[in-house]
This record gives structure tokens, sequence and C-alpha cells, in this order.
């Protein structure tokens, strides 16, 4: 084999975006084959944009069994995301999946079981890590250089957007369709890359917004504050209703301060670590001596197609993944603990109770707006629906 043959399940915003990207010669080892939506419109799109050279599916299992694709891209709404990962996986089909890598991660360790057992190559749209500076500052962090972790501070809001944007899709920012609101749909990125370089943390406090800003029953305000198991602490900040937002990531570390903003990492370092400058200083008000220094990256920042050039080549070649699709559970596992300390005014201590979620979650979604697809939300490969029957 020397190209992957795909097939994308969902044709919508992000399902066209992969198409736009292959088709234009940026993943030059991948070809799509066929597509799977289940409206007419949105086969009709892909098959112009494709000028009729692909397959058109109305049932995205009939394309896994067509024997057109060896491989899966799933952009679909999120509640189905380890629905089809799984079909893959029973099919021996590799499988990349959209963020997030579903809602609730009862949900996705299912997933992740069945991976572990299937052989296939399992990948998760985290197209931020490619961006040289985070994965720069990632490697600063964890290098050991600049000794532990003190603070984390993510201020995330500039993912404003609009009442037509909620409007656009009627699954849109509701707990049967979504599951949640810029937790669930803008911000898995940020979550993503918050514990792949500053880890997990052992407990996390939130308190959210629902319907704050928009005409939505989920949140659209976000305030969360995490311990780490070394006592560090971190506060994350999100929201789409501020009108000119800020996207600023601060990590202050023993020896440096790193901030990444308007895409760009800055880091100082310290002359002397803090713990020893604290003890050692002789004046009250003594400041420690911080020299910002040039930090170099690779330049490199290739998003989307970049995640799908390594899945073409973990398939091909054996070669590392962007993100391995287990890791999706570690930034959804943040984001449900955010909503069930808001659900129960608590702290939530992690692992996380993923019964006690998933039940709270069920609450929602049978009280949610779009009331005719609880059993479509928490359908799963068992025919069981969330235990629900
Ligand atoms: N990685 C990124 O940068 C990024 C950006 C946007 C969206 N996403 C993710 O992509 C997913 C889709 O988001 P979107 O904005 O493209 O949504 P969308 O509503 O524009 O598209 C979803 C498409 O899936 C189709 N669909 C729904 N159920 C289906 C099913 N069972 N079988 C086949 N097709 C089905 C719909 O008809 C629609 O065309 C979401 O999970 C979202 O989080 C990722």
């Amino acid at each position: 084999m020397d190209k992957v043959r795909v097939g994308i399940i969902g044709f919508g915003n992000m399902g066209s975006g992969h198409f736009g990207n292959i088709k234009s010669g940026r993943c030059p080892e991948i070809e799509v084959t066929a597509v799977a939506d289940v409206k007419p419109a949105r086969l009709e799109a892909a098959r112009e944009a494709s000028g009729g050279s692909v397959a058109l599916f109305d049932d995205a299992l009939k394309m896994l069994d067509s024997g057109l694709v060896d491989a899966a891209i799933v952009a679909v709404p999120h509640y189905d995301h380890p629905r089809y990962a799984m079909e893959c996986f029973r099919r021996g089909i590799h499988v990349m999946v959209e963020k997030p890598a579903g809602v609730y991660t009862k949900q996705v360790r299912e997933m992740n079981e069945a991976a572990a057992k299937s052989g296939v190559v399992f990948g998760m749209m985290f197209n931020q890590r490619t961006n040289c500076v985070y994965r720069k500052m990632r490697e600063l962090v964890q290098s050991g250089k600049y000794g532990q972790i003190r603070r984390t501070n993510w201020l995330i809001t500039n993912w404003f957007r609009s009442q037509a944007y909620y409007d656009s899709g009627d699954w849109r920012a509701t707990w049967s369709g979504e599951g949640g609101g810029v937790l669930m749909n803008q911000c898995p990125h940020q979550l993503d890359l918050w514990q792949w370089i500053c880890g997990m943390p052992a407990r996390v406090s939130a308190h959210l917004s629902f319907g704050k800003w928009h005409d939505i029953e989920v949140e659209d305000d976000v305030t969360a504050y995490v311990e780490y198991p070394n006592g560090a602490t971190g506060v994350f900040i999100t929201t789409t209703g501020d009108g000119y937002g800020t996207n600023r990531f601060e990590v202050q570390m023993d020896g440096a301060k790193l901030v990444v903003e308007d895409d760009k990492l800055r880091v100082w370092e310290f002359a002397q670590p803090v713990p020893e400058f604290l003890k050692t200083c002789q004046t009250p008000f003594g400041s420690i001596e911080a020299t910002e220094i040039q930090v170099e990256t690779d330049g490199e920042n290739p998003q989307h197609s970049g995640v799908l050039n390594a899945f073409a080549g973990a398939i091909l070649r054996g070669e590392p993944l962007v993100a391995g699709g287990e890791e999706g559970i570690r930034g959804l596992t943040l984001s449900n603990a955010m909503h069930l300390s808001q659900w129960t005014g608590r702290t939530v201590e992690l692992p996380l109770d993923e019964d006690e979620y998933f039940a709270q979650l069920q609450k929602h979604v049978a009280a949610s707006r779009r009331k005719t697809n609880v059993r479509e939300a928490f359908a799963d490969t068992k025919g069981t629906y969330g235990g629900v029957k």
C-alpha cells in the first residue's frame, strides 16, 4: 500500500475541511475514496467537491463494510465519536477521531479498551499539538531544567461565538446533542495541551454559567481552579461571550516563567530557583533576576494536515502519531470534572467518579431542549443506551 484509502464520516464543517486539505495535496499519502453523511445535501456537497470521484454513503456502516476504505476520519457530532471508532476497530479499519474523544469518560474508556484489543492505528485530531510553540513549551517544561511547576494559568477567551453560530446546527449547545458548551466544543484543544504540557491535576473545582451570554442550555462561561499532585495550582478561564478575548497561557516554574501569547513563546530564566531565592534573599523587597532568553523553535505548525500525515505514516510505516486516540480521555476528564464540580457544588477528586458524572449528564440530557434524541445521545455499540434500555 503506498496510499491510505480514507473514508470520511460526517461531511460538515470539519469533514469537508479534511477533504479540502487532502484534495489540495497537503496529505500526499492519503486519498479520500468515500464519504458518509446522513444528510443528502452534505453528500451532494461531497459529490461536487470531489467531482464525483468518491463513493457516497447515507450510512457510515455501509461505507465501513464496502471494502473501499483502509481508514476512517470520524467528524460527526461528539456523542458518536466512540461509537464509530469502535465500529472501525471491529472491522480492522484504522481511525482518526475528531476532538473531543466523546462526551463522557465512561464511554471513552470503553472505546479505549476496544482500541487496545484491535491492533489498528487509532489517532485523535489534536491538531494544536503540531504548533511549534506548544511543542517547545512542553519540551522545556518537561525537561526538568526549570524544576517543578508552581502555577499554570490559561486565559482562553477568544472563542467568541454569536447566537447565529449556535443556531447553525440543532445539535449544537444542547445537552442531548453536544453534551456541553465551550468546554466540549471549543476548548478540547486547550484542555489537551494543558495536560500534555503540565500533566493532570489531582482535583478540580469550577464555576460554570449556563447560557449566560447566549440563548443556549450549556456553559458559555467557565472559571476553573485545579491542584496538582505536587501542590502547584492552576486556573483555566474560558468563554464564548467576550467581545475581544485573550489567549494567554502562562506556566510559572521554580527556574523560569514561560508564556505563550499571540502565537509566540516567551521564556524568562531566573538567576536562582525560586525556592532557594525565597530562603536566601536578605532584603525584604528583593526580587529575583529574570532574563528573557531567545527560544528557537522549528517554526512548523502543520495543524490538521500534520496530524493526518502522521496518521498515514503510522499506518504505512509504523511511525509515531501526533496524538494517540487513547489520550483523548485526559482532556475530557478535565471538562467532565469541571461540569461535575458545578453540578454538585464541590471539588472533584481525580480519577473522576465516572458513574456519578454519567448519572448527572443523563439528568441534563433528559431535560434538554432537543428531547427526541435522548436515546440517540447514549447510543452505544451494544444496543444499550448508556445502560438505559
Ligand atoms: N479539530 C478541529 O479543529 C475541529 C474543528 C471543528 C469541529 N471539530 C469537530 O468535528 C466534529 C463535527 O463538527 P462540525 O463543526 O463539522 O459539525 P457539522 O454539524 O458541521 O458537521 C457534522 C456532519 O456530520 C453529519 N452526521 C451527523 N450524524 C451522522 C452520522 N451518524 N453518520 C454520518 N454523518 C453524520 C451531519 O449531517 C453533518 O454533515 C465535532 O465533534 C467537532 O468538535 C473539530
